[in-house]
């Protein structure tokens, strides 16, 4: 291989953001007005990165309703974590809810309002009051678009900043050093298949999920799992990868999300006996329960011949009751996706449902800066120069399960932190790590490599055996023997998988160059997941195991860690040590 200084332009900046979502565009901004020389990279438009499709609210204990504060949010979402959540990530992440709401108000996000002025929050599953004795009113919400809002709100308080994008970027892999310190990322321009290394004292990775390893998903096209890919490539472990969070109503056929908002404003599960059915499985909380709870009652429901329509394959969310006003006041978004996706107005008929591919609770372990932390000679150290933040990272304050709405908390607080951290490090002060001659080596391999194959291979046919065998193998309940046979399934598409390549080679289109390189990211996340599965022997949140149906804090309290390299599994201890306040205590979930 050629050496990159001789063979692929370079360009350098203080620091690097992959990915231009929530998180991303929240730190890019903290390091913008610092002054620093950031650059943000996108396979899309920013605004149209995926925290758009986000709709119910922001997760923060402003009280504006009723009586509510951080320490009874912190006890939901370890409560709802299933207890593998870190406590002192989790502390630190409900005391910062409230400061990242307001500054975001500040910034001109256009919130509903109370009458009085103050921001509207609606319920949403898992949020209580006072330890779990009643629902509280905690989501920040700006109707049903509530991503879509905050994510044009710090999109043009960046370009206010003056922060730079690279848009229709995708990063290809990361750059490492001898010492193994991160010194930037090999990109490729989608129009034109240019490639560049772009070097950086700082990189971060805020790429999102990987939702598009499931064949029935809530995530948009471009969740395919690149952080995780180029991190697994690099040698960094990824933490968690078992725990999939299926959101309860995703519109059965389409995957399109209905928000947990819907349930918020009273809307309630139906099945095909007219029964709501949730009383029976959790008394206090029915609809509103954390989503682990309300999916498994559905999947339950179903398999029990409770289900609806001509194939009694799905349940139904009937919101008619709330009334068309309220309605189209502040679930509008509902109205326009009942009729589209499912050919019902939602103001007369309920919505069809089922569980959905939604949320990956893990992904690059880090700590509450947003540094990137893998083990070495036995300990866990800082990946020097790395950041992740948003989904693809694993602080972990989700655990086992996340709590509704934590998922833009997470974004605006981590990626502000990252921020403040990477600019409390003084950048400026410092310079560029030399790139070594082979930094471009691993990247320019696959591409390489993708141009000479002449498998017999297609793309699209691999990623969607990918995305059956794991809808397939790796659902809402799980048993050891689908783990195992899934697992082989899935390290023998990882085989067909080399063997993809372009049959005209003349007529390849960079998209499909795109997909290809995706291909790689998808099968790593897939991987991860389903060897991380097969490995836990306990049911605990998301992952409920048919073989092991309680959860075992004796031999699981632990943080699974999968390695690429040997398909590698190792474990560390859950943080229980909360920073300031005593710990929760591991007990029975009910609701
Ligand atoms: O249901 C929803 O609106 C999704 C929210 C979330 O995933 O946090």
């Amino acid at each position: 291989m050629a050496s990159i200084k001789s063979s692929i332009p370079s360009r350098r900046f203080d620091a690097i953001i992959v990915g231009a979502g929530g998180s991303g565009m929240r730190a890019s901004l903290q390091l913008a007005e610092a002054g620093l020389n950031v650059a943000v990279l996108s396979k899309v438009f920013p605004t149209r990165s995926h925290t758009v499709a986000a709709q119910g609210g922001i997760g923060a204990s402003l009280g504006n309703m009723s009586e509510d504060n951080w320490y009874w949010h912190m006890f939901d979402t370890i409560k709802g974590s299933d207890y593998l959540g870190d406590q002192d990530a989790i502390e630190f992440m409900c005391r910062e809810a409230p400061k990242v709401v307001y500054e975001l108000e500040h910034f001109g996000m256009p919130f509903d309002r109370n009458p009085d002025g103050t921001i509207y929050q609606r319920p949403f599953g898992g949020h209580t009051a006072n330890f779990g004795e009643k629902p509280v009113q905690r989501a920040c919400a700006a109707a049903d678009r509530t991503g879509h809002a905050m994510l044009h709100t710090l999109y043009q308080r960046n370009v206010r900043a003056k922060t730079h994008f690279f848009v229709e970027w995708m990063a290809i892999d990361l750059v490492r050093d001898a010492e193994g310190d991160v010194i930037g990322v090999v990109a490729m321009e989608m129009e034109t298949g240019e490639v560049m290394v772009l070097e950086a004292k700082t990189t971060v990775f805020a790429t999102g999920g990987a939702g598009r390893i499931w064949a029935a998903s809530t995530n948009a096209f471009i969740n395919t799992g690149d952080g995780m890919g180029m991190a697994a490539r690099a040698g960094l472990p990824l933490e968690d990868m078992e725990f999939w969070q299926f959101h309860p109503t995703g519109v059965a056929g389409a995957g399109v999300l209905i928000t947990e908002g819907v349930r918020g404003e009273g809307g309630i599960l139906i099945n095909s006996e007219g029964e709501r059915f949730m009383e029976r499985y959790a008394p206090t909380l029915k609809d509103l329960a954390p989503r682990d709870f309300v999916s498994r009652s559905m999947d339950q429901e179903i398999k029990e011949g409770r289900g609806c329509g001509p194939k009694k394959d799905y349940v139904l969310l009937d919101l008619r009751h709330i009334g068309a006003d309220t309605i189209r006041k502040r679930l509008p978004s509902i109205l326009e996706i009942g009729h589209k996706f499912a050919n019902v107005d939602a103001t007369k008929e309920p919505i069809p449902v089922v569980p959905t591919i939604h949320y990956q609770m893990g992904g690059i372990p880090t700590n509450i800066h947003g540094q990137v932390v893998a083990p070495k000679n036995g300990k866990q150290e800082i990946v020097r120069g790395m950041y992740a933040i948003g989904e693809c990272a694993c602080v972990s304050v989700h655990g086992a399960n996340r709590l509704g709405t934590n998922s833009l908390l997470d974004l605006l607080v981590f990626g502000r932190a990252a921020g403040n951290h990477i600019v409390a490090s003084k950048l400026k002060e410092q310079s560029h790590k030399p790139m070594p001659a082979d930094g471009a080596d691993l990247a320019l391999s696959r591409l390489a490599h993708l141009e000479a194959s002449t498998g017999s291979e297609r793309v699209q046919d691999v990623a969607n055996d990918i995305r059956k065998t794991m809808q397939h193998y790796c659902g809402v309940f799980r048993t050891q023997e689908l783990l195992d046979q899934g697992s082989k399934e899935i390290m023998a598409l990882d085989e067909r998988r080399k063997q993809v390549s372009f049959k005209d080679k003349s007529k390849v289109f960079n998209t499909a160059r795109v997909e290809a390189l995706e291909l790689d990211n998808l099968i790593e996340t897939a991987k991860a997941t389903i060897v991380s599965a097969a490995a836990r022997k306990e049911s605990r949140g998301a992952h409920a195991h048919r073989d092991f149906e309680k959860r075992d804090d004796e031999h699981w309290m632990k943080h699974s860690l999968w390695f690429s390299e040997g398909n590698r599994l190792d474990y560390k201890p859950v943080v229980t040590q909360p920073l300031t306040v005593e710990t929760f205590k591991p007990k029975a979930r009910t609701f």
